[in-house]
């Protein structure tokens, strides 16, 4: 059973536990985009691990995790991350494979895009800072530097060659400072000496994997709404955070996905700009920051909360091909007298139930909401569908006919062991319980 687990809404929607409570059904879990802009936040037994790069399957002694060729890897952030890791425990073993195709991060890349958002002034993205989008600008414009490129050890290679351009443009670009490219390509040569064991080609390695009957998770970063084609554009991450990613962003043809698990928060947050049509700015908002402590996991930046918006959930259905849905923080929500769910939009006079393509539309959206009564009873810990308070029950239920998808998992606290996985749902089914 190879199933790609990926977020249906802005990103934050709690995939890290998803992905970690999973794994023990996997043999591979594999990232097929993004690079350490994500930050995956697992609780192990009260401690709080955040993964960046490396799949949330690390945590699991056994399972092989792959970095994928759509991913961008800083390596200095993945050393930082590997470093980490062995501090407290984690043994890495050979469990991790980066691809040779995969596209690499590199100091100039941050500049760039400091000088891109300064800017944009008021239009800016609200990056996070990691070199992310300068990166895919190299790649798609064929100039990019890949792992694999860095076995390349001649003073006047193709190496070379691409890091002397990248670092003259890069100099044109930022006036007040010299980047010299033998500083970049030496600090190349040392970043290949711990990296080179770790490359592969990883469409091969997985194409044997499902050969041998290897279960595969195909791990996506972000989310829908931050896909580069199918997100909020021009607010969005560069890369496709969807499910058609994970066969480009690893090397597989599309049937290797048998199955797409989409994960959304109970409610809806974002970090960065953009609209977001359910967001709510007063007392609310901030009683859903606190509550579910919406800080950034990469940038520690607040995240804009608001109440679940099934047209985007719905949507994502639809770009992904969702068979189920993992609703993560229901916990967050004990306690409300009454919930809002949005079933559709307000714009220009007239009711849209379909995510509008165009963003400045969205951005002129207001919600259409229904009101749902809240429950007293804390959902927290939960771990049976039947034990929650009938309202959070209907909340769920009303949540799946909305979005058009059935709840398989539902997570009750930050905890592996805080989730509710439905004994009569296709969840159930994939993993024989
Ligand atoms: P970038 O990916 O750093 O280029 O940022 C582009 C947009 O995606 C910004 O709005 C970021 O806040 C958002 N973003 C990037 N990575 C994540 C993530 O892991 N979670 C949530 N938002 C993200």
């Amino acid at each position: 059973m190879n199933l790609c687990v990926l977020g249906a809404q802005w990103g934050d929607e709690g995939k890290g536990k998803i992905v970690d409570l999973l794994t023990p059904n996997f043999s591979v879990v594999a990232r097929y985009q993004g690079g350490h802009n994500a930050g995956h936040t697992v609780y192990v037994n009260g401690q709080k691990f955040v993964l960046h790069l490396c799949p949330s399957g690390i945590l699991h002694a056994g399972v092989m995790c792959l970095i994928g060729n759509g991913v961008v890897v800083d390596p200095h952030a993945l050393f930082a991350e590997l470093d980490h890791l062995a501090t407290i425990g984690v043994a890495i073993g050979g469990r991790l494979l980066v691809s040779d195709k995969a596209h690499l991060i590199l100091s100039y890349h941050r500049e760039i895009e400091l000088l891109a958002e300064a800017r944009r002034g008021e239009r800016k993205i609200g990056t996070t800072s990691r070199g992310i989008g300068p990166a895919y600008e190299d790649k798609i414009g064929r100039r990019g530097v890949r792992v694999g490129d860095l076995a390349d050890q001649s003073s006047d290679g193709p190496l070379v060659g691409a890091v002397r351009e990248n670092v003259a443009a890069r100099n044109r670009l930022v006036g007040n400072t010299e980047l010299k490219w033998q500083d970049v390509v030496a600090d190349l040569r040392t970043v290949w000496t711990r990296l080179q064991p770790l490359v592969t080609d990883v469409s091969l390695y997985l194409h044997r994997a499902i050969a041998e009957g290897r279960a595969v998770m195909f791990e996506g970063a972000q989310g829908t709404m931050l896909d580069i084609d199918h997100g909020t554009y021009p607010f969005v991450t560069s890369s496709n955070a969807t499910a058609g990613g994970a066969a480009t962003g690893l090397g597989v043809g599309p049937r290797a996905i048998e199955a797409v698990l989409g994960v959304a928060k109970a409610y809806t947050t974002r970090v960065g700009a953009g609209p977001l049509p359910t967001e709510l700015l007063g007392e609310m908002g901030e009683r859903l920051r606190e509550t579910g402590q919406e800080y950034g996991a990469s940038t520690g930046r607040p995240r804009r909360c608001g109440w679940f918006d099934a047209v985007a959930v719905r949507y994502a259905a639809r770009v992904n091909g969702l068979d189920a849905l993992a609703i993560t923080k229901l916990d967050v929500l004990d306690g409300l007298p009454e919930l809002q769910v949005c079933t559709a939009y307000r714009c220009n006079g007239s009711t849209v139930t379909e995510m509008p393509g165009d963003t400045a539309q969205l951005a002129a959206c207001e919600p259409v909401y229904e009101t749902l009564p809240g429950w007293t009873k804390p959902t927290k810990g939960i771990t049976k569908f039947g034990d929650l308070p009938a309202e959070a029950k209907r909340y769920i239920h009303r949540l799946e006919e909305i979005s058009g998808v059935k709840a398989a998992i539902v997570s009750t606290g930050s905890e592996r062991d805080h989730t509710i996985v439905r004994d009569d749902s296709i969840a159930a089914k994939w993993f024989k319980r």
